[in-house]
């Protein structure tokens, strides 16, 4: 059964068949309802979301290039295993969000929490 349960924070990612255009070493980027922006890939038909930030600097992760599970950062080579999103290649150290998915109904749902709002700097120096 793939009831979803209206009651949960199962958040909308997006139709799974918008995937068939991505290829498996790519990932897309999406904008959750709450703000979140994460990247999606699919591996063996299997769906993964995490948050699309890399934790060494301001790079999406959606741009980056998908080998097995680890997907490369863009800017300095960094990887994640989207499976865990454990840092698993230097200069990243710090793990990223992943999140819970399921699909009904040909949609994609993850939950996402709410993205932290930034840092005020303001507030840091005062
Ligand atoms: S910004 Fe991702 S490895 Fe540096």
């Amino acid at each position: 059964m793939n009831q979803i349960d209206p009651q949960d924070t199962w958040k909308h990612i997006c139709k799974v068949d918008e995937l068939d255009d991505v290829e498996e070493d790519e990932g897309l980027q999406v904008t959750v309802d709450n703000g979140a922006i994460v990247a999606v890939f699919r591996v063996n038909g299997e769906f993964y979301v995490i948050e699309d930030l890399c934790s060494h600097g301001n790079a999406s992760l959606a741009e980056g290039f998908l080998e097995d599970f680890d997907v490369e950062c863009p800017f300095h080579g960094g990887k994640f295993d989207i499976r865990t999103g454990e840092a698993t290649a230097f200069p990243c150290a710090t793990a990223i969000k992943v999140y819970e998915v399921k699909v009904g109904d040909g949609v994609l749902f993850a939950k996402v929490s709410p993205q932290a709002p930034p840092p005020d700097e303001e507030a840091k120096d005062a």
